[in-house]
Parts: structure tokens; sequence; C-alpha cells
């Protein structure tokens, strides 16, 4: 890949975390999505990746993106394997992630894994030979999500930087919001938080936009303040998030239950409040999803406010373009 007299390479590199990749690298995966938006929306088929096998591995429990992955690879013509939940593999036999991996990278071009732990994804990507995808480990990171969610903002908005772009809800366990921080202050968006307790940016992360993007920790705003401010809302911090570390509750019982109060009282997000408040016809919500309808409501679906059903479907082109790139099938 060549674009501007800068030499891009793609062909066998891992996709674990998306600091590991430059704003030019992102704003070409973001640019060949746009080529496949055609196949996505027409639901046809390429010949793109003939021949070649994705494998998806999930540990955890998914819709979005373990379908889209393997939505993308079909819409690329390539093949799909791969579990979801370990039920009936030799994983209940005690087998160890690592060489479970080392099967999966004997018998297939690419590896997509959703794993409990932190770090996991890296510990596949030293195993194997073949590109690793970090389709989300524990709390940490998900640098697909990130991807799809930069894609969005720049379709719904035209662009990313100065865009202003509060976080909604808790993330400090968040690995979305924690992989879309980074992306964001990659192209310069102005990051508020909107948090309940004390669930703001994890201090790792915190550290990470300051070395790396040299952008200071993102301010806090009032719930309403921000409803009425900003460009978009992002409510990153599900509620199952509290729980997300290996299924293990990550927080006291206490805790989640004094958060999740609040998190009631204050951050639910409904067309009625949108109206009380007199919020900005182009405020944008946005979600990852699965969202709980308690506290996004479904009045809101049917708005120019709803971004996050759209949002979901550019998981396609976005996760068709990271394949064809790692897989190096696109020229
Ligand atoms: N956004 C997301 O990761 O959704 P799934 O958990 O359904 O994959």
């Amino acid at each position: 890949v060549n674009i501007s007299g800068l030499k891009m390479n793609f062909a066998g590199k891992d996709f674990v975390r998306i600091t590991h990749y430059s704003k030019k690298e992102i704003e070409y995966i973001l640019d060949v999505a746009e080529e496949f938006e055609d196949t996505y929306r027409k639901k046809t088929q390429m010949k793109l990746a003939e021949g070649k096998i994705l494998a998806t591995l999930f540990f955890q429990p998914s819709t979005r993106t373990q379908f889209s992955f393997q939505t993308s690879m079909h819409r690329l013509g390539g093949s799909v394997l791969g579990f979801a939940g370990t039920e009936y593999t030799s994983v209940m036999k005690g087998e160890n992630l690592e060489d479970t991996i080392r099967m999966f990278d004997s018998y297939t071009n690419i590896i997509v894994i959703r794993h409990p732990e932190a770090g996991s994804a890296e510990k596949a990507a030293e195993v194997a030979k073949v590109p690793v995808i970090n389709g989300g480990d524990g709390s940490n990171r998900h640098p697909t999500q990130a991807l799809l969610d930069l894609y969005s903002i720049r379709k719904f908005k035209g662009k990313i930087k100065d865009i202003k772009f509060a976080f909604w809800g808790g993330i400090k366990y968040s690995r979305v919001a924690h992989s879309l921080a980074l992306g964001l202050a990659m192209f310069g968006a102005k990051i508020y938080q909107v948090y309940p307790g004390n669930q703001s940016l994890p201090d790792n992360i915190i550290q990470e936009l300051k070395e790396k993007y040299n952008v200071s920790a993102p301010p806090r705003l009032q719930p309403d303040e921000a409803l009425k401010q900003v460009d978009i809302v992002y409510m990153g911090g599900a509620i199952q998030d509290l729980t997300i570390g290996g299924g293990k509750a990550m927080v006291s019982e206490e805790e989640r239950k004094k958060t999740l109060e609040e998190y009631n009282k204050y951050f639910v997000l409904s067309l009625e409040r949108f109206k009380k408040l007199g919020v900005k016809d182009d405020l944008l919500v946005m979600h990852p999803l699965p969202r709980h309808v308690e506290t996004l409501k479904p009045d809101l679906d049917n708005t120019k406010h709803c971004g996050y059903f759209e949002e979901a479907g550019y998981g396609i082109p976005v996760r068709m373009a990271l394949l064809a790139l790692l897989l190096n099938v696109k020229n």
C-alpha cells in the first residue's frame, strides 16, 4: 500500500491495539472500508479472499463482533470456522490458550479472538504466525470496535478532528471506551467524560493519552451539561462492564449497587429527556451495543439522534477492510 509517498504494509500484521497503528494507517483502513460499502449494502460477494479461512475463537459471548467478522469474511469470498463458547472444544479438557491458538494457526489464515483475560490477544499473537485480531480482551481493549466507531463518526459528522465527544456512563472497565479514547485522541477529537461514582477512564489509559497523543485527562461534565454541549454522546460504559473481567465482579456488591442507582437516576437517555432539555437537533447518540433498554430508551430509535444501529452495520465494511489488508488480498 502506498499513499502520498508513504509506504504502508499491513500484510501479516496483528491488530491487537489501535495504538500499534499510525493515524495514516488507521485512515487508510477507513478509506478502504469506504470501498467495501457497496458490497455491504448490496449484500453481494467478492472473490478477494477466495481460498482463505478465518477462525473466530469466541471464549466470551458476542453478537456483533463475532457475526460481523464472519459476514465480512463471507462477503470477501473466504470461509469461516471457529467456536462460540468452549463447551465442545478441548479447552474443556484443560488445553491452554497457547496450544489452542497453535492449532488454529496451522488450520487457518487469520484469527479473531475474544477472551475474558486482559492480554490474551497479545498472548495469542505471540504464538500465531498468522494475523491475530483482538475482538475484545477482558476489560482491556476492543480495537476493532474503535475502528468502526471512528468510521461511523466520520460518516455521521464528516470529520473526527474537533468533534466534541462525551463518553456517557462508567467507562473504567469498558474495553470499548479504552480503545476508542485513544483512537479519538489520535484524530484530535475533543473528549469529555460523564460518569457515575468513580467510574472514569482508568489511570493507564489517561497516561497513554498523554504519552502517545499529548492529550490530558478528558474533563468531567455533568450529564445535562454534556447533553447541551457536545456533538456526540457515547454510551460506552455498559452496565455489564462492571462484571466483564472474566465474568467476575470488578467492584464490590455495595459499589455496584450504588453505581447502578446513580446510573439509573442520571444516565438514562430518552427522547423525553432530550425534548425537556432542548438539545441540539444534531446531537448524536452512539452505543457499541448491546444496550439495556432501561437506560437507552427505544423512543430514540427512530429519531435523528439515533446512530447506534447504523454504527453497528458499519462493522461490516470496516472489518472487511481490516481482513483484506491483513490477508494482503486488497491492492
Ligand atoms: N459491540 C460489541 O462488541 O458487541 P458484541 O459483544 O455483541 O460483539
